[in-house]
């Protein structure tokens, strides 16, 4: 493992490409697996989270043709048609894939189906799948709450209402994806809306989804059929560029074709507040259902603004790159209620921590978020070890485009769980920096 140096940069200009969004990308496969027939998928975001998917459904029985740059044809074998492989399914990394197969699994007609994964996803909790679907009748049983899951499909299912104990999409998607196979309606219901890519994606499958105020509803089915699935450009890869573009002055950057589904675009709405300057054009929706738009960014000079509460899920997964925004805008944040940034693939909020601080950023821990005293001005840089974790690593990268003596990522491959083609692309777009 070689540590990457980031340099302090000039302008960010031009347009940028980033890989296929993350969610949408295992969903293709888990739900195209689940049709009948063949699927096309355009846009695939390759990465090793992805990867993981797709071996995980070739190992389940389902034939997926890689045309590679993003095209794949996945074999649909139906709803209930799965096989169980011999020996574990390896997620690796993937906690969208522990989580949604964990709901897939669990309404096949038989077999024993065991996830497993790395060290990391070891430690992620899985009771709050597990739970719900063993109220629905599924044998699902966690190690101590976490991986190795194993779930033997075949015990019948009973439609049932589930209000959602912490707000985890892939928890709703698990419940929504057995709830095809119950013996009536299934609803979930969250105190705040999570992303919805999977009830799109079933709902363009042909299954009857209906999300009315705090609650989504799924009837079962026993047909799903897609021809086409366009997968966006990941907004949660975007968002490191945006912060980049809004930091680093004269920079002008433009972003085609990204994701901005429900759920996801709460890092706008935030960078708006603080005075961003993000412009968002040329909207239209995917035939999956997705909603999508080109953006333009400008750099900008940003006044701190909090979050907390319901604004939290919609950035779950922006919330390490918006702190160093936080640490480099005029103004005190504070950002509470995010706990569930412990779960991830690293505990962020000590990671961000650890992070932002070891490079100069101003930032304290607290109970569940962060304090930051906002100081415009470049970070003084240093090192950053994230810990394994593919957001703390891009963070780092970014932090040292605005830093003044740049900034040692020592672990940069852990990027390639989301976004391979991140260091290359940083590398092309960094200019020189004139003082
Ligand atoms: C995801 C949901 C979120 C997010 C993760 C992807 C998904 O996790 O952080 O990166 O694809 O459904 P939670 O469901 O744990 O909030």
């Amino acid at each position: 493992m070689s540590a990457w140096k980031v340099a302090p940069s000039g302008p960010l200009l031009g347009e940028l490409s980033v890989n296929g969004d993350k969610s949408v990308s295992h969903r293709a496969l888990l739900i195209g697996a689940l049709c009948d027939g063949p699927v096309e998928v355009e846009g695939w975001g390759d990465s090793a989270d992805t990867r993981a998917t797709l071996e995980a459904v070739r190992s389940l029985g389902v034939q997926v043709d890689d045309h590679g740059h993003g095209r794949l044809t996945v074999h649909g074998v139906g709803v209930d048609g799965l096989k169980p492989p011999v020996g574990a399914i390896d997620v690796k990394n993937a906690g969208t894939l522990m989580r949604l197969l964990s709901g897939i699994c669990a309404m096949q007609p038989a077999g024993v189906f065991t996830l497993d994964g790395d060290e990391s996803i070891r430690t992620r909790p899985m009771e709050r799948v597990a739970k719900p679907l063993r109220a629905m009748g599924a044998d699902v049983e966690t190690t101590e709450g976490r991986p190795p899951i194993t779930v033997t499909g075949g015990t019948a299912l009973k439609g049932m209402e589930h209000v959602m104990e912490v707000s985890s999409a892939q928890v709703k998607s698990a419940i929504l994806l057995a709830g095809l196979r119950a013996d009536g309606p299934t609803t979930v219901i969250e105190e705040v809306a999570t992303r919805d890519h999977t009830e799109r994606m079933l709902r363009a499958a042909g299954a009857t989804v209906q999300t009315l105020r705090d609650r989504v509803v799924i009837q079962p089915t026993d047909r799903l059929h897609l021809d086409r699935i366009e997968v966006p450009g990941d907004i949660s890869s975007a968002a490191f560029l945006i912060v980049a573009a809004t930091l680093i002055p004269e920079s002008r950057i433009f972003l085609r074709g990204i994701g901005m589904g429900a759920g996801r675009t709460g890092l706008l709405d935030v960078l708006e507040r603080m005075g961003g300057r993000v412009a968002v054009f040329n909207r239209r929706t995917t035939e999956a259902g997705e909603p999508v738009a080109d953006l333009e960014v400008a750099h900008a000079d940003l006044t701190a603004s909090s979050i907390r509460g319901a604004e939290v899920s919609g950035l779950i997964d922006e919330l390490p790159i918006l702190a160093l925004a936080a640490c480099a805008s005029r103004g005190k944040t504070r950002v509470r209620e995010a706990q569930e940034l412990k779960f991830k693939e690293s505990n962020r909020l000590e990671s961000v921590y650890e992070a932002l601080r070891g490079i100069g950023g101003h930032i304290e821990l607290e109970e569940d978020g962060w304090f930051i005293r906002g100081v415009p001005a470049r970070l003084r840089g240093g090192t950053v070890n994230p810990r394994g974790d593919h957001r703390i690593a891009m963070l780092g990268a970014i932090a040292g485009l605005y830093s003044e003596d740049g900034v040692t990522i020592t672990d940069p491959e852990a990027i390639d769980v989301s976004f391979p083609g991140f260091r290359s692309l940083i590398e092309a777009v960094t200019a020189e920096r004139r003082r």
